[in-house]
């Protein structure tokens, strides 16, 4: 029998948290510290008497009033604290009026409840009564007055434990929130390896993966978006993990600004694992009465290897993250105008590309940077939101309709939360940007941040970008963000809580994008921050897709796209064809290639296509017409990776429908090798049971036969690929 759910026994004051195969385990103990029992494979009850991890070591510091041999320094701990007598870095750390930061939070009383509540005001997962169930642990400091509200919600039939906490100041005393973390989790030993997620603009998210040594490993940031640079995910991977096998812990916080994510081994191998707000330049006052909700994190749980853990993030993700209109609805196949014109284009040269892509199949085509304001490159306009009526010889409604008429929807580019020097709106209200006054205000690619911690710019925002949104037939926006934040200070705070402003920053996006997705709920929105700057679940809760990467070369993609799939689904990656030679990496590879890569995500071209001949004509209109056939199984079917770019010389994965009827399968060879090898492709995903035919591939194969022997590859040259469409017979 399955048993799913959360469970408090009332004797032991333990409460166990069971998901489709994992236990979570957490006990309030005689000296009502919060203690940490186990999180693993599910286990139908506990023996907690025999993981004392309470046990006082030689220089362990003894807690007043405890027995002998009592000591928490080493302690497996819920949401520790700082000052007293755990030494480990805390969940929670607060400044009080006397200068104190020591906080000592005792157990105080628990809900269990079906569903899950939203968090105000900032992105979440959500579940109905039958999706969710919620545990809410309080913890209290009788000194300070303050109540912790632990939050765990289990999303049934998955192996998903969200965590939030809240912290609510009901004492007399102003307090300061120095750092509050939405997640700890205490593992009892340390022989882990980290995976994250890291690397720079046009090589975002790469996987790295390293071995757990005493001390801190982190990754984070404090450029005020999640970043290029460290994705807000990390791993923990037991040492025989591979893609199909071993246990995996995932983290993924569900915020776009400052972040850390924490893996800290101490003195006795215990590994901690904390992930929230970064605390660097982070502080938050907390009145009387006041409450601050941390943003969640989501914990993924597989024993069935890095795999196991992606199918756990995108069932959940595409289900219970994603909203709207467009969150079961097929994606458009769309052309670009960035890659195609830049800045150079006019009414009818974009007509002609429309045209010309339209002949093609695409569906969708989006005007990006350059057609409002007087913005001819980026040194202007930007806050200038309406429409530059000489360039585009009318309104963007002539165009849209013009657009329209072809069989084809229209797209806009917008970057609201920037500001131009160069613009009106700069003009008007030259505070409006973060800046600190008496410093030179720096700008990189000459443009500052619009200070989103204040109501009237967000609301500004809001009636501008709606206001075009409402003048013409406009299906899809891009959303852009084109710098880190960096002086960052609010005009509209006091001295003494100017460290809340990235945070305020984030809350100010989040109800800009909040407010225009509701008053747009047909518009599909993709997000973008210069590629994938700010590739994350907080944007996702609003936005169904991101850009990638700006880097659209084929084989860079199979890295940047691999990775991103351990966490993120493949309907949530814009993914495009560009030209060749690459505008980055100056590389040249087929167009069969660009078009298979592109087509493992939202596809998407962003190339010049009105000087194509027939042939390659035909050539784009045989990929989209496979992928119009496929969509539903590339966009909501199962994802499986086989070959890693990041150590082998191929990438290849395989798209399974859910009833294992349909799959098609990619394999892309990076460098071709003389006198070459045979290349086996063993399979994975399928029903062993049935058989399947394969397109263009003489016999029968059976399910089992081809995950378990495989089927040999032909010999492929230098970024070459396959593409293989199975069907069951
Ligand atoms: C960013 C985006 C690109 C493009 C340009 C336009 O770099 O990532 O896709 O939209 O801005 O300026």
């Amino acid at each position: 029998m399955i048993i799913m759910g959360i469970n408090y026994n009332s004797d032991k004051r333990i409460f166990h948290i069971q998901g489709k195969d994992v236990s979570y385990v957490i006990k309030a103990n005689e000296y009502n510290d919060l203690i940490h029992l186990y999180y693993g494979k599910k286990i139908r009850h506990i023996n907690d008497e025999a993981i004392n991890t309470t046990k006082a070591r030689t220089w362990s510091v003894i807690p007043t009033g405890s027995k002998d041999k009592y000591g928490i320094d080493s302690a497996l701990l819920e949401y520790p604290t700082f000052g007293h007598t755990d030494f480990r870095n805390p969940a929670l750390h607060i400044e009080q009026e006397s200068g104190s930061t020591v906080v000592e939070l005792k157990y105080h009383g628990y809900e269990i409840f079906k569903g899950k509540k939203g968090l105000e005001g900032l992105p979440a997962t959500y579940g109905n009564e039958e999706e969710a169930e919620t545990l809410e642990i309080t913890l209290r400091d009788e000194v300070i007055d303050i109540y912790v509200v632990l939050s765990y919600t289990v999303l049934t039939g998955t192996n998903i434990i969200t965590r939030s906490s809240k912290i609510i100041n009901k004492g007399k005393e102003t307090l300061k929130i120095l750092s509050a973390q939405s997640c700890c989790v205490d593992f009892k030993e340390s022989d882990y390896e980290m995976l994250q997620l890291s690397g720079a603009w046009a090589r975002e998210r790469n996987m790295m993966k390293r071995k757990l040594v005493q001390g801190v490993q982190s990754i984070g940031s404090v450029r005020g978006t999640s970043s290029h640079v460290h994705n807000p995910f990390l791993a923990l991977l037991s040492p025989d993990s591979t893609e199909n096998q071993g246990e995996v812990y995932g983290f993924n916080f569900v915020y776009s600004g400052n972040f850390i994510g924490e893996v800290s081994v101490c003195e006795h191998n215990r590994t901690r694992v904390l992930m929230g707000i970064h605390p660097m330049n982070f502080s938050w006052e907390l009145r009387e009465q006041d409450s601050f909700q941390t943003p969640e994190v989501v914990m993924a749980y597989s024993h069935e290897g890095l795999n196991g853990m992606s199918q756990e993030y995108h069932g959940v993700y595409k289900e219970n993250l994603v909203r709207g209109t467009w969150k079961h609805k097929e994606r458009p196949i769309l052309i670009n105008s960035w890659e195609a014109t830049y800045f150079d284009f006019t009414r009818e040269s974009i007509e002609g590309l429309a045209r010309k892509a339209s002949e093609a199949g695409i569906e969708l085509c989006v005007l990006d940077d350059g057609w409002f304001g007087k913005r001819n490159d980026d040194k202007t306009s930007l806050g200038d939101w309406y429409v530059n009526k000489t360039k585009l010889d009318g309104s963007v409604e002539t165009l849209a309709k013009n657009v329209e008429a072809m069989d084809m929807s229209f797209g806009l580019w917008f970057e609201p939360e920037m500001i131009s020097p160069d613009s009106d709106l700069y003009r008007e209200h030259s505070d409006w940007c973060i800046h600190v006054p008496n410093r030179s205000r720096i700008e990189t690619r000459n443009q500052l941040v619009l200070d989103f911690a204040r109501q009237e710019v967000c609301d500004y925002i809001i009636d501008v970008v709606s206001k075009v949104l409402s003048s013409a037939p406009i299906s899809y926006v891009k959303w852009d963000m084109n710098r880190y934040l960096t002086d960052v200070m609010s005009m509209s705070l006091p001295a003494h809580r100017q460290m809340e402003t990235s945070h305020r920053y984030c809350l100010g996006l989040y109800y800009v994008m909040e407010e225009l997705v509701t008053r747009h709920k047909d518009v599909l929105f993709e997000g973008c921050s210069g590629g994938g700057g700010r590739f994350d679940p907080g944007i996702l809760y609003y936005m169904p897709q991101i850009w990638a990467s700006d880097d659209t070369d084929a084989i860079e993609r199979l890295k940047i796209q691999y990775a991103t799939s351990i966490v993120y689904p493949i309907n949530t990656m814009g993914s495009h064809v560009s030209s060749v030679p690459n505008h980055i990496v100056e590389r040249s590879t087929p167009l069969e290639t660009r078009g298979n890569v592109a087509m493992s995500g939202n596809l998407g071209y962003e190339l010049d296509i009105t000087n194509y001949n027939e042939e390659e004509m035909n050539e784009l209109k045989e990929q989209i017409n496979f992928y119009k056939a496929n969509r539903q199984l590339i966009q909501f079917g199962d994802f499986f990776r086989i070959n890693n770019p990041f150590t082998d010389n191929r990438a290849s994965w395989v798209f399974v429908s859910k009833d294992q009827t349909e799959a098609v399968l990619f394999n892309i060879a990076i460098l071709g090798m003389p006198n070459p090898h045979d290349q086996q492709m063993k399979f994975v995903g399928l029903n062993p049971e049935f058989d399947y035919e394969i397109e263009g591939v003489e016999g029968i194969f059976g399910g089992d036969e081809l995950m378990n022997l495989g089927l040999t590859l032909p010999v492929l040259k230098d970024y070459q690929s396959v593409r293989y469409k199975l069907r069951k017979i």
